[in-house]
């Protein structure tokens, strides 16, 4: 196992790695406006997209999904341990939910949970994503799908063969859960927009 002192050093990073706002800064840098300005308010790639702007939330996506790959992918290459891998792929995540540079006020960590699960269990990830596409393009609603998506992520991990990430799934899902609070309540109105449809 890892010791203390460097879970410590590697969670601090994939912290940090976690908490650049990608959706505020390609948003701010590509001209589309401030963010929390527009839609939701969320820093994600189902915002930016609100912008009108596929190029922008696509690359939103990949370079919040990418952080928590690279930080998981980062920790495991410079220790060797799946335990260093998962404490950075949390922090990661947390950095994304809880940015110092945004007040700690940050996102709702869908694609980050999908880019950590991606590097921490590859089949894990490869079935949630798909989870999340396939609810997406049946629902058109971006929070039903990481909703569901979430859910199933602990499933696939226990049917797959990687109990050993588990506890993190978990941990992982019910914060997208708890910040998804908002979006549940307008789902149940049946306020909540659909992708692609503005607002
Ligand atoms: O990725 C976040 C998504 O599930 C919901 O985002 O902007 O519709 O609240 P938003």
């Amino acid at each position: 196992d890892t010791g203390a002192l460097t879970l410590i050093v590697i969670a601090l990073l994939g912290y940090l790695l976690g908490s650049i706002p990608f959706g505020v800064l390609v948003t701010r840098f590509m001209g589309l406006g401030d963010l929390r300005k527009i839609g939701s308010g969320n820093i994600g790639a189902t915002n930016v997209l609100r912008t009108g702007n596929k190029a922008a939330a696509f690359a939103t996506l990949i370079l919040d999904g990418g952080k928590g790959a690279v930080a998981v992918l980062l920790a495991r290459a410079l220790t060797g341990h799946e335990d260093a891998a998962q404490i950075a792929g949390l922090g990661a995540f947390l950095g994304h939910l809880f940015p110092v540079w945004l007040g700690f006020r940050g996102g709702k960590g869908v694609a980050t949970f999908l880019g950590t699960l991606l590097a921490l269990a590859w089949p894990v990830g490869i079935a949630t994503c798909l989870t999340w596409l396939v609810t997406a393009l049946v629902g058109r609603i971006s929070s039903l799908a990481a909703l569901v998506a979430a859910v199933l992520a602990v499933a696939w991990a226990a049917l797959l063969g990687h109990g050993q990430a588990i506890y993190l799934i978990v941990i992982l899902a019910t914060l997208v859960y708890y910040r998804h609070l908002p979006n549940i309540e307008r789902l149940k109105a049946g306020t909540e927009p659909r992708i692609g449809g503005g607002k």
